[in-house]
């Protein structure tokens, strides 16, 4: 057997914010294809992980490869074309623009062109089809027209996912895309989630146990900033000190559920 590179292996990552050791020596390998959970408590230092693995705050130690490429010390600009993407916020979506006329900018985009109006139209087509196929793979179709701004929230946060389809990522990072969804708007994310590209490497911050157990194969516990464990999602859940670390009295029932949903 000949080991494959990682898509993405962080080693050793530590940060401080002031006295406070958000990251403390994570360290994390996802290999191509992987559907890993990230789990732990509020302030565990979940989102400051997806941060230093993007760039957005730089790291005070350890090493960040991508395909077995080092790129520590590389902007977070150039991450993103090498394939590392997180999800963008929908601050960052244009309101006022219609969820294809967004989907289309980010193709655009990615394509390493500006779109000009004037350009022949036949030039333009590829990406016309490339953003119609990233409408269809997220169901969107019946939104593809109106302004994000118009759109329910779940939708809005599909929209987020289809921005960082259309940067052609190899290792995907979502922050909690559940996060602030009602339960009847769930099942479209659901779908998205099951219908992403198998070779792309994803890392998923979620605290709905459901979610988790549905998605990964791996799950990744982080406490206080540093790794707790890591392993199957029905091992992790049922772990004695996950059980008493990870969850407070108001997660135990939800974790339950979850961890009984799985067998
Ligand atoms: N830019 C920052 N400056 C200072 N403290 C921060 C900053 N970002 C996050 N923190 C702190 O780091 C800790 C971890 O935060 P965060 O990564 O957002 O946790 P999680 O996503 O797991 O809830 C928290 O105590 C938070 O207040
Ligand atoms: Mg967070």
């Amino acid at each position: 057997m000949t080991a494959r590179v990682p898509a993405l292996e962080a080693t050793g990552l530590s940060k401080h914010f002031g006295a406070l050791h958000v990251t403390q020596n994570v360290s994390l390998s996802l290999p191509s294809g992987a559907r890993t959970a990230l789990i732990g408590p509020n302030g565990a230092g979940k989102t400051t992980l997806v941060n230093l693995l993007t760039g957005v705050v730089k790291m005070d130690a350890g090493k960040l490869c991508l395909f077995g490429e080092d790129v520590t010390g590389v902007a977070t600009a150039v991450r993103t074309r090498k394939g590392l993407v997180r999800t963008f916020q929908i601050s960052s979506l244009f309101a006022q623009l219609s969820v294809f006329e967004n989907l289309f900018i980010a193709v655009t985009q990615a394509a390493g062109r500006s779109f000009s109006f004037w350009r022949p139209a036949g030039r333009a087509s590829d990406l016309l089809e490339r953003t119609q196929a990233i409408v269809e793979q997220l169901r969107l179709q019946s939104d593809a027209h109106h302004k994000v701004s118009e759109i329910a929230y779940g939708r809005q946060r599909l929209v987020e996912i289809g921005i960082a389809l259309a940067l052609n990522p190899k290792v995907l990072l979502l922050d909690e895309p559940a996060a602030g969804i009602p339960s009847n708007e769930l099942d479209l994310l659901h779908r998205a989630l099951d219908v992403l590209p198998a070779d792309i490497a994803v890392l998923m911050i979620e605290h709905d146990m459901e979610m988790v157990r549905r998605f990964a194969s791996e799950v990744a516990v982080l406490v206080n900033g540093a790794l707790l464990m890591s392993g199957k999602p029905a091992d992790v859940m049922s772990h004695p000190e996950v059980q008493a670390v990870y969850l407070g009295a108001s997660g135990k029932k939800r974790f339950d559920e979850g961890a009984a949903a799985h067998v």
